[in-house]
């Protein structure tokens, strides 16, 4: 582990609420074990306690040395006449909002969330400046921002509104989760509850899915996730049935907003 790493932040909130953070390494070696997934960039990862954002950092970090790579082989493509000004940003822009959309994250500590989306912002300007060359626009950082607020929420991953342990912290009944999808030089955004989300391989016929949920409590409601495709055991989902018969259970969105530019993303509301 770094020096500067600190996985404890005080015995409190170890004994309050299991805080304890993962080291790099292991965050890494976890990561390498989904290796493709991790550079795909629309690939959607949860982190259900996410504390300040070990995880997510680091599949933001792979996420855009995807998309770094990418700019290379165009660099080397193109021929001078091609590389008008700005012609980084154009490529890296959007691309990078479909990286920055496919992350999210819950935890029961506000601050937590805070340090989380600072950091992220924080390594995207960075990342930013080193790669594209040039300070990010006002706009296209109004919707990174944008979309760290709809992605990294306060909330209780376990327990219902009726029965949250903090008091002023949503149930896992009220969390609102907010899919990004790209088109062009759009995005288009479709709200879901959390727990019609979909959880993946979960056939509408399965009665007693069964998963250790990520405090390795047994969660009978929940396999492991994949975020907004199908499958929800919840009333806020159709039924479908698939080609080869398997029925499955396709989320509804409780909210469906225009397509926007993808510098005009925080215009929203
Ligand atoms: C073991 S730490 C892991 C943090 C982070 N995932 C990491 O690996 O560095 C557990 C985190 O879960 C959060 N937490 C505890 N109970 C929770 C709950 N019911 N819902 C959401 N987050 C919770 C804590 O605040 C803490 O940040």
């Amino acid at each position: 582990m770094s020096e500067t790493e600190q996985q404890v932040i005080s015995k409190q909130r170890v004994a309050q609420h299991g805080e304890v953070l993962t080291a790099r390494r292991e965050v890494d070696a976890m990561l390498d074990l989904v290796k493709q997934e991790t550079e795909r960039l629309d690939s959607r990862f949860l982190e259900p306690a996410c504390g300040t954002g070990n995880f997510l950092i680091a599949i933001l970090e792979r996420k855009l040395a995807v998309i770094e790579r990418k700019l290379a082989q165009q660099e080397k493509q193109l021929k001078k006449a091609e590389k008008r000004p700005g012609w980084k940003s154009l490529f890296y822009d959007p691309n990078s909002l479909v990286a920055v959309g496919s992350i999210y994250g819950i935890d029961i500590l506000q601050d937590n969330i805070e340090a989380a989306k600072e950091r992220l912002i924080e390594f995207y300007i960075e990342n930013y400046k080193r790669v594209v060359e040039v300070d990010p626009d006002p706009n296209l950082l109004a919707s990174v921002r944008f979309i760290l607020d709809k992605n990294i929420l306060l909330g209780d991953a376990i327990h219902t509104h009726e029965s949250v342990t903090v008091p002023g912290v949503p149930g896992l009944d009220e969390i609102i989760f907010t899919e990004w999808s790209r088109i062009g030089d759009e995005f288009k955004r479709r709200e879901f509850r959390f727990d019609a989300i979909n959880l993946d391989g979960q056939e509408a016929s399965s009665k007693t899915p069964v998963q250790r949920n990520l405090f390795g409590e047994i969660d009978e409601r929940y396999s492991q996730m994949s975020l907004f495709d199908e499958d929800s055991v919840e009333p806020t989902a159709d039924i479908l049935k698939t080609d080869t018969g398997k029925e499955i259970y396709k989320s509804r969105p409780v909210k469906d907003y225009p397509l926007v530019h993808y510098l005009h993303i925080a215009n929203g509301k």
